[in-house]
């Protein structure tokens, strides 16, 4: 770095000359002078950044592979896998010394989150945060709000969880999003997928008012201020139209939706320590049945819906009773509730007024699922074209489908799940079925799953021989 900074020269011809330097190097740039300042924090300068290689001194401008690395060496019993792997949570471990690795990684990519990001983050593309133990959830989060052009997103092997992806999309953070590395994140579960799927193309469909307004005995459905009748918002729901018929819903144009009224499912006395179960197999059942019919007419679905009820229009099972607004179920996973309660609001919004600011422009319902207005065409959203949650295998069906749902895996080209063994051949039959451009040699699933897509042509688990990635053949 020269010793003396030039004033003459502009900014654009100091911002090629310091494409040659590494993030520390443009960090002493930065304070020689403001017109330095700007350039050395020009955005095209930060497109990729690899904040856990940085903290270990790897200062080259691409993906060394560390979590391979990690692998390799938890593979070889060296140790430094279990060392940065420390999955035995009851052990206390408030005497021992934080590793400096970690702390290194965590002030750096907090340095970068909380100084760097807010003036480059529009120019991040790529973001490579594998095999790093100081990567937190809540900075990763606040990383992908910053950096709403990010196309690769590679946080393998972490201990992020969902939050990472919670409200990401309200400032259009992932639209862009087209490879996503998650394997071996083993905290990341059916929430972050929902999350994700809130920034795709269209949001997915909550299933509450499916099931609220499916069953026989229950209001039919109301739609305020459309005009055809196979437009209509079933989130609206009138205490004063109401039928008996399980398989058909009467749709009222032209009336204003009245007072949401409340639903009281009752569900069967179970344990606490059922529902989890219950609902997993549930939620899994329900997409299986119904992801492949995502833009199908509401009527073409209802037959799906009686299962989760008894014959008096109550719910079988699944759910515990709960009162939200107009949402009546509650999940067992408080953060899939909330999402769904939040999307639940935003519909009734959209009933009130007809529209709803979301992203910060006009959407509209159609046939019962939210679809953009040529002002938010332009916002493409988020549709993945690589996804690896191998590993991550609290992940269900459920949260895929809702991947699916939101046509963010449509142009899906490699997909592993692999390690992934809650999910069902049917689940995943159906994600196939949504994903048109996955070939079956670029699909990984677990090899006990029966009656899964391609049997002949997909790969089986990945994880058998891995040393680190969950795989239930070799009894993690
Ligand atoms: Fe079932 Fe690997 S998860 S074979």
């Amino acid at each position: 770095v020269g010793q003396t900074p030039s004033p003459t020269l502009p900014v654009e011809v100091l911002v090629e000359i310091f494409r040659y330097l590494t993030p520390p190097d443009l960090c002493y740039c930065a304070q020689v002078s403001h017109t330095w300042n700007a350039a050395a924090f020009a955005p095209s300068l930060w497109s990729s950044l690899y904040p856990v290689q940085w903290a270990r001194g790897i200062w080259v401008p691409y993906n060394v592979g560390l979590c391979g690395v990690l692998e390799e060496e938890a593979g070889r019993g060296l140790g430094v896998g279990q060392a940065k792997w420390d999955e035995d949570a009851d052990v206390d471990e408030s005497e021992q010394q934080p590793d400096p690795l970690i702390t290194r990684e965590y002030e750096l990519f907090h340095s970068l989150v909380t100084w760097v990001l807010p003036r480059v983050g529009c120019g991040v593309t790529t973001l490579v945060v594998d095999a790093g133990q100081g990567i937190t959830s809540r900075l990763l989060h606040h990383a992908l709000r910053l950096c709403p052009s990010l196309t690769t997103l590679a946080a393998a092997h972490t201990r992020i969880d969902s939050y990472a992806f919670k409200g990401v999309w309200s400032s259009r953070g992932l639209s862009r999003l087209r490879n996503l590395d998650l394997q071996g994140c083993q905290l990341v579960d059916d929430s972050a997928l929902v999350y994700l799927a809130r920034c795709g193309p269209s949001l997915p469909v909550c299933p509450i008012p499916y099931l609220s307004a499916g069953a026989g005995q229950h209001q039919c459905i109301c739609w305020n201020g459309v005009t055809d009748n196979t437009h209509h918002n079933r989130h609206s729901q009138s205490r004063h139209h109401t039928h008996n018929s399980t398989h058909s819903l009467k749709y009222v144009q032209n009336e204003k939706p009245l007072k949401c009224s409340m639903y009281h499912y009752q569900n069967e006395s179970t344990s606490e320590t059922d529902i989890e179960e219950i609902h997993c197999e549930s939620a899994k059942n329900f997409v299986a049945q119904n992801i492949v019919e995502v833009n199908s007419h509401w009527e073409k679905r209802a037959h799906h819906i009686p299962e989760y009820f008894n014959n008096n229009g109550k719910f079988k099972k699944d759910y515990h009773h709960h009162q939200h607004n107009n949402c009546n179920m509650k999940l067992h996973n408080s953060s899939l509730a909330e999402e769904y309660s939040k999307m639940c609001k935003l519909t009734k919004q959209m009933n009130t007024t007809g529209t709803a600011g979301l992203c910060g422009t006009n959407c509209h319902s159609v046939d019962g699922q939210f679809r953009m207005t040529q002002d938010t065409l332009r916002y493409s959203g988020l549709q993945l074209g690589t996804l690896s949650l191998s590993g991550c295998w609290r992940v269900t069906d459920f949260g895929l489908g809702a991947l699916a749902r939101a046509g963010a895996v449509s142009g899906l080209t490699s997909l592993d799940v692999s390690g992934c063994y809650r999910l069902s051949g049917r689940g995943l039959g159906a994600l196939a079925a949504a994903c048109p451009t996955l070939h079956p040699e670029n699909l990984w699933y677990c090899d006990n799953i029966d009656n899964g897509p391609y049997p002949l042509q997909a790969n089986g688990c990945a994880n058998l021989a891995n040393p680190i990635r969950v795989c239930c053949r070799s009894g993690r």
